[in-house]
Formats: structure tokens, C-alpha cells, sequence
């Protein structure tokens, strides 16, 4: 019994993932050595419309080779094709289309997800590598902003999603701890602070010096000499500097664990710049050694000419330590650590040149793994089409954000269900988890305008709007109150509304693969909305509870939606409630 279902998993398995592969066998078949594998797969296209077949492959590219017409070659290789595992190939114009067999896919796509649960679409593409991943990295003292919630979410999803498929990903949150702005924020706070202030709400009051701080300054420039004179002593370890700084990051931190509480987010590190300032003498001696330091009116840079880079700042002319030394210093310090396959840092576009510099101080350090090291940029958030900004105060404050997020999921909660039990638990993952899909739908390098009662919405492209229709799923799920049958033979659904449910399940496994190589969260929230709509089209086709020698297969496809809905979800960071 237990080898028999073994067997099974694996046939289906293989059977479901190769479907493409399926087609390019097939033509490389037909076509001869003139073309390879790889460019046939390439070539491959999802035709607009279901009545030119489930696969195209246009015939352009082998006019040359043949030197015939492409309509021509598309019918020779109709003609030559083994139509076994199809159930029919046309030639189009220059097409050449293929209809897959729709009562096998059907079959082995429903099998393969009922067998394998929360397994399916796993792979083994990462064999286990280690993949740092540096995101959130907000600044202490300073509210954490919408693009730190960018960076948080678009990591973590990053983490689960390289998981998935055999990486071994490591959440490090690069708190920004150390810095010049340190040294006006103890200035600020000496001026104008108390520790009672700070206590009742560290972040806003911290921030409030330090707001004002650029605003006094402008008229008081002294204000920064004694800014500059703190921060060194910081840098010296001066008990008073030390004292501060120490209380500054607890308090931050705390506040900041709150927001990543409600996010169900977690790091696994939280070393950030200042865990590097005993590791960046070894840095600036290796570049020394190596005569890559230039001294540039008083401070010491390296240039970067022959990468069309303007030079790196590396020690500026007090002898302050900058942002840039401590990321060499950090990057050094997570190849040493985890010998990484890859390492990523996401983190706002409008930093672009400072990874691009970092990445060619490390070449030119003769750093080769420099090249694994991907800045994984991100668009700006704005509100009313205006950028936000902390510097200015101006500034969304993330827990308020989200608070607002719940209650509006609450109000329509209220009004659809109001039976429900565990509500409030449902309204915090309707509302978070739709700020954490908003936010991860659009492709990570747009920039978009942020309105909280769209991105709530249980209609539309939204996040509530793909958790509605799991909870649908499950609801019709409840009602049958049935074992599903997955070995049965007749988990075979043809018609046209059950076929884009099962294309769009057929293809989760592919989904995962490409956001992973491409950075992309947003491929897989965009997946989700494809299979929530055709699974909204099917339930309005079709009558799922009606006793019928169908009614197995089509809660098995019901079951398999929750199922891949639910998993996708999660690599998302997001939850799938199972009644709202
Ligand atoms: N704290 C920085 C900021 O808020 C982001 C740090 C990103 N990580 C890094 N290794 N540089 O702008």
C-alpha cells in the first residue's frame, strides 16, 4: 500500500511538471538537431486565447534555417509530431499549437496536490546554499517608514519563497545604530529632552529632537560641531555617548519588535552597523595594502573610474567612520560567516549607487563572490502622489497604518458576518495581511500611491479579496463534509471554466521558480489573484455540492485551490483565515 503510494507521487510529480517539457520533447523531435532544447523552451508561447491550444510555438526563428516559409514548416511539423499525450496539435499560420490533454492534467495535477499537500511546487534548485538576506534595517530612533515596511515584507516573502525551493535563506536586520546622526540625536536630546518624554513614547519624542535639530541648525550651524564632537566620542566609547546610545537602540528596538509582532515576522539576526565597528580597521588596512585608498580633500576615498562610479567614501576627514564602511566591513563578515551562494539587500532604489559602489570596492579588493551580491531595489511608496519623508516629519507612522488597516477589516467583517466567531483574529489578518499584499503585488521597482480604504477592499485586486475566496473554498469544503477520494480515476474535469483553474494550479510550481529568480514576490501575489478570479469564474459556473458522479473531482479541485491559495499565501507573509 505504501510503496504503490509512493509510486503514484512520484509519477504525478513528474507528470505535472513536465507538461512544457512535454512540448519541447515532442518538437525537438520533430525539428532535429537544427535546434536546441533550450531555445525551443524559450521559444514556447501561452497562447491569448484557449482555442489556439495551451501551447504555441512560432516557427519564425527556423524560416532561416530552412529556408522555407514558416506556415510551411508549422505544417511539416504537424506532420512529423508524436501526437501521443496531446489530445490534438494544429498548425496555425505559423504556429504550431498544442492542446494538452485535458482529462490526464486534470488528473495528474489534482493527485499531485492532494498527495502532496504544502509540498507542492517545492524543489531542490538552492541544494541547500546560504542566501543572507538583508531587509527591514530601519534606523533607530526614527519611526519606521513605509519603504522599511517594503524592505520587511518583500524580504521575508524573499525568505520563504528561496526556501521553497532548497535555499537556506538568513533574515538579517541591519539596524541602523551607528552613524553621525547619532551624534545629533544626543545633542537634541540634552537640548531639548527628558527621559520621562522619551519613556512615554520613545520613537516620536527621539524623532522630535531630531526633527528639530535640522531645523535649528540652519540658524545655529554650531549645532553641528557639537553634533560631530558627541558622535566621536560615541566612536571613542565615551561612558556618557555609550550610555545614551545603548538606551536609544533598547527602546527603538522594542517598538520596533512590535510592528514585526503584528507583521508575524521574525529575524534571524539583528546585528546591525555598530556590531562592525571593531571589523572596519581590518577593512581600511586591507585597503591600504592593496593601494586602493586615495585621499580626497582630507578624506580618504577609493576610486572607482574604471566602473564609470563616482569615488567610495571610506573615512571621511575627522576620521568618522561612513554607511559604506561598515557594509564592506558587513559583507566581508556574511561571506566569512555563511559562505553564501547569494547575498541580497533590499532595499530602497535611491540607494542604487551606494551597492553599485560597494559591490566594486569589494572587486577591487579582488573579492570575486562580489558578483552574488544583488541589491534588491524597490520603488518609493507615496501618499497623494507626494514623496514620504522622515527627515521633514512628514511621515506615515507604519503602526498607525496598520491599526487602521484592521479597523476598516473589522467595519466590513461587521457588515458581511457578523456571527463569526475569532474575529478580531481574522480582522488583524484581513487588514495586516492587505497592507502586506498591496505592497507585494505591484512589481517591487514601481513606485505607488498608497490609499488604505483600496488596499482593503474585499473586491478587486486584493489581498482580502484572495483570502474571501480561500474562505469560499473552505466554506464549500465544510459543507460537504466528505473525505475526497484523491486516488480516484475520474479526477478528470473538462469544461472550460474547470480548465483555467487547473492550467493556473498545474502552474504554481513555475510561479515559485521565477519569483525566485527574478527577486519577485509580486509574481507569485499576481498568481494568486489569477487563480482566485478562475476559481470565482468556475463557482459561478458550477453547481461544486451537486450529487453527481463529478461532485469527487470537483471538491477535489475545490480542496486544491484552498490548498495552493493557502501555501501561496504564506510565501507571501500573509494569512488565509478559514471563514471570513
Ligand atoms: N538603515 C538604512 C536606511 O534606513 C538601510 C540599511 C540597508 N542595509 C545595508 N546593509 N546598507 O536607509
Amino acid at each position: 500500500m505504501k510503496e504503490a503510494f509512493l509510486l503514484l507521487t512520484v509519477i504525478t510529480e513528474e507528470k505535472t511538471m513536465e507538461f512544457k517539457q512535454q512540448v519541447v520533447t515532442a518538437l525537438q523531435q520533430a525539428i532535429g538537431a537544427q535546434l536546441d532544447a533550450r531555445t525551443i523552451a524559450k521559444g514556447i508561447e501561452i497562447p491569448k486565447s484557449s482555442d489556439l491550444g495551451d501551447y504555441a510555438f512560432p516557427t519564425f526563428m527556423l524560416a532561416k534555417i530552412f529556408h522555407k516559409a514558416p506556415q510551411k514548416i508549422a505544417e511539416e511539423i504537424v506532420g512529423k509530431i508524436d501526437q501521443q499525450g496531446f489530445e490534438k496539435v494544429q498548425a496555425v499560420g505559423a504556429y504550431v499549437n498544442f492542446f494538452l490533454d485535458k482529462q490526464s492534467f486534470s488528473r495528474d495535477v489534482l493527485q499531485t496536490i492532494l498527495v502532496k499537500g504544502d509540498s507542492y511546487g517545492n524543489a531542490n534548485t538552492g541544494h541547500g546554499g546560504n542566501v543572507p538576506i538583508d531587509m527591514s534595517s530601519p534606523n533607530i530612533a526614527k519611526p519606521m517608514s513605509m519603504g522599511h515596511l517594503r524592505s520587511t515584507v518583500i524580504g521575508n516573502s524573499l525568505a520563504n519563497i528561496l526556501r521553497k525551493i532548497g535555499y537556506n535563506p538568513i533574515k538579517i536586520n541591519h539596524l541602523g545604530d551607528w552613524g553621525t546622526q547619532f551624534g545629533k540625536l544626543i545633542v537634541g536630546y540634552k537640548k531639548w529632552g527628558s527621559e520621562a518624554d522619551v519613556k512615554a513614547d520613545p520613537i516620536t519624542n527621539l524623532n522630535k529632537y531630531y526633527v528639530r535639530f535640522h531645523k535649528e541648525d540652519v540658524e545655529h550651524p554650531e549645532l553641528d560641531d557639537e553634533a560631530r564632537e558627541w558622535f566621536k566620542k560615541l566612536e571613542n566609547g565615551d561612558p556618557e555617548a555609550m550610555h545614551l546610545w545603548k538606551w536609544f537602540r533598547e527602546i527603538s528596538l522594542s517598538e520596533f519588535s512590535h510592528i514585526y509582532d503584528v507583521l508575524g515576522i521574525e529575524f534571524d539576526s539583528y546585528k546591525g552597523e555598530a556590531f562592525y565597528n571593531d571589523k572596519m580597521d581590518a577593512v581600511i588596512q586591507e585597503l591600504e595594502e592593496k593601494h586602493l585608498l586615495e585621499e580626497s580633500q582630507g578624506a580618504e576615498v577609493v576610486n572607482l573610474d574604471s566602473y564609470n562610479l563616482s569615488p567610495a567614501m571610506i573615512r571621511k576627514s575627522d576620521g568618522a567612520s561612513l554607511y559604506m564602511t561598515r557594509d564592506l566591513a558587513a559583507a566581508i563578515y556574511r561571506m566569512n560567516t555563511y559562505n553564501f551562494v547569494q547575498s541580497l539587500y533590499v532595499v530602497g532604489n535611491e540607494q542604487a549607487l551606494h551597492f553599485d559602489q560597494l559591490k566594486a570596492v569589494l572587486k577591487e579588493m579582488g573579492d570575486d563572490w562580489a558578483d552574488n551580491i544583488h541589491h534588491i531595489a524597490f520603488g518609493l511608496i507615496t501618499s497623494g502622489g507626494k514623496k514620504l519623508s522622515t527627515r521633514k516629519g512628514n511621515v506615515i507612522l507604519l503602526e498607525g497604518v496598520l491599526k487602521d488597516a484592521v479597523l476598516l477589516a473589522q467595519a466590513q467583517i461587521e457588515a458581511k458576518n457578523p456571527t463569526l466567531k475569532n474575529k478580531d483574529q481574522v480582522a488583524k489578518d484581513v487588514g495586516v495581511g492587505a497592507v502586506v499584499f498591496h505592497d507585494l503585488k505591484n512589481d517591487r521597482m514601481d513606485s505607488f500611491d498608497f490609499n488604505l480604504e483600496e488596499v482593503v477592499r474585499f473586491e478587486g485586486e486584493t489581498g482580502p479579496y484572495v483570502q474571501y475566496t480561500n474562505a469560499r473554498a473552505q466554506s464549500i469544503l465544510r459543507k460537504a463534509a466528505v473525505e475526497i477520494d484523491r486516488d480516484a480515476d475520474d479526477l478528470t474535469l473538462t469544461d472550460p471554466e474547470a480548465w483555467n483553474v487547473l492550467k493556473a494550479l498545474g502552474d504554481y510550481p513555475a510561479a515559485i521558480e521565477r519569483a525566485a529568480k527574478e527577486y519577485e514576490p509580486s509574481v507569485i501575489a499576481k498568481y494568486t489573484l489569477r487563480l482566485a478570479k478562475a476559481f470565482n469564474q468556475y463557482y459561478a459556473h458550477s453547481k461544486i455540492l451537486e450529487a453527481n458522479a463529478e461532485r469527487n473531482a470537483r471538491l477535489a479541485l475545490v480542496d486544491s485551490v484552498s490548498r495552493v491559495l493557502q501555501n501561496a499565501l504564506a510565501l507571501l507573509g500573509v494569512n488565509a483565515p478559514s471563514e471570513m
